[in-house]
């Protein structure tokens, strides 16, 4: 058995990731991010106080863990800065405690320029967080991109920016007529070059010396560049599988893989969503459950779960089990209810996750309906301490999944976890 747990959002992001690698953070000794970059938001509460975290890995507050950012991730450089200090005043950062992969890439004002304009201009926009991420990643995939241990390296850095002046239209005019951003840009490498290292030597090596390391995901599966709903997806590897390329580390070290996922869905921006309700419930889930990006403040879509997603979700990532969250948002709604296959107009009943996002926005999901439940859900205790309904709901999602709930949410503190 290895010693690597890795925890991904099940849905389509923002499934309340933070708190659960903030709580399984104290079983281990590392947690590192391995995709992504500050499209990620991750909403704390650490001491009764709010913060939210969109580069640094959520098990930060826990003084003596390291926390890690591996080469898969795309780190926005002036941010990074920003959220370090941020962080500061609650633990102290130090390079023993925080690595930064020399390999990672970085986010540029260029690619928050193309990101911006590609958005703005497309007829069909895919409704990004604007935060440079695609840009990066394609650039990287390109193979002209701008390496954190290259950044932070004023030679290697300037290099760049002469090859790319030479070589991508518009890139001197952009450093020009935004020279301010240009220089703020610059002034982040000097705070940020102590911490940068080889971060998956150092992560193979505690893998290696028995140390036990918790993989941090972001967004969601179902935004995975391969397997989700292509091309209303974010530019990373978002699944589980996602890790070991990251950080280039044998998948047998793995232990346990987690899924996180609501009790019902949200996706932010656009693509298809098949259980969305536009309704007053899609509302009081939407106001109950404060369903505000918490990057870039747009409100959520709602929707019911979707167990035909999420059994995909599961077959993909591979979990052995399945956190369900925020559990308390359904308190006091009458009925519950679980899509549990979809009808086509054309190709009939679907049980299976298609591939083609036109064919799942054609769809009608088909529903099962749960009793709801008044009572108050409980902030602690085991599964025997839910409501009846709330226990009949957990294993009714458990039976269409066929993946085990092993943890549930009630709430948004660290102690509003249930174990199974
Ligand atoms: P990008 O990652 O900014 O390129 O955005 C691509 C898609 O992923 C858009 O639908 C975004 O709304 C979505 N997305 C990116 N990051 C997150 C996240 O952390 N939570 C939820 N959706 C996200």
């Amino acid at each position: 058995m290895g010693n690597v747990t890795i925890l991904v959002g099940a849905q389509w992001g923002d499934e309340g990731k933070g708190k659960w690698i903030d709580i399984l953070a104290d079983r281990v000794d590392i947690v590192a991010r391995y995709q992504g970059g500050n499209n990620a938001g991750h909403t704390l509460y650490v001491d009764g106080q709010k913060v939210v975290l969109h580069q640094i890995p959520s098990g930060i507050f826990h003084p003596e863990k390291i926390s890690a950012l591996a080469t898969g991730v795309v780190v926005n450089p002036h941010q990074l800065v920003e959220e370090m200090k941020k962080v500061s005043h609650l633990v102290t950062l130090t390079p023993e405690r925080l690595w930064l992969s020399a390999r990672a890439h970085v986010i540029s004002p260029w690619h928050i320029h193309l990101d911006g304009k590609k958005e703005t201009e497309s007829a069909q926009p895919i409704g990004t967080t604007k935060r440079g991420i695609g840009p990066t990643y394609a650039e990287k995939a390109n193979r002209t991109g701008l390496r954190l241990g290259d950044y932070v390296n004023t030679a290697k850095r300037e290099r760049w920016y002469a090859t790319m002046r030479l070589e991508t239209p518009g890139f001197a005019t952009h450093q020009e007529v935004y020279a301010a951003e240009w220089k703020q840009f610059d002034a982040a490498a000097v705070p940020l070059a102590p911490y940068v290292t080889d971060a998956e030597l150092l992560l193979r090596r505690a893998i290696a010396g028995g140390l036990g390391v918790l993989m941090e995901g972001a967004q969601g599966a179902l935004l995975d560049i391969n397997h989700g709903t292509y091309p209303y997806v974010t530019s990373s590897e978002t699944a589980a599988g996602g890790a070991f390329a990251s950080v280039g580390f044998a998948p047998k070290q793995i232990d346990k893989i987690y899924g996180v996922a609501k009790a019902y869905v949200t996706r932010v921006g656009e693509g298809p969503l098949p259980t969305e309700l536009k309704d007053a419930v899609g509302q009081h889930i939407a106001n109950v459950g404060k369903e505000f990006g918490a990057t870039t403040g747009r409100p959520r879509r709602c929707g019911w779960l979707d167990a035909v997603a999420l059994r995909y979700s599961a077959e993909i990532s591979g979990y052995d089990g399945i956190i369900l969250n925020k559990m308390d948002i359904l308190t006091g709604l009458d009925e519950i209810k679980v899509c549990v296959a979809y009808q086509h107009p054309e190709l009939g009943r679907i049980e299976d996750f298609p591939w083609d996002f036109e064919v799942l926005a054609a769809c009608e999901p088909i529903y099962k309906s749960f009793p709801g439940w008044t009572e108050e859900l409980p902030h602690g205790g085991s599964f025997k301490d839910l409501p009846h309904n709330a226990q009949i709901y957990v294993q009714g999602v458990e039976d269409l999944i066929k993946v085990p709930v092993t943890m549930v949410g009630t709430g948004v503190n660290r102690q509003d976890a249930i174990f199974k």
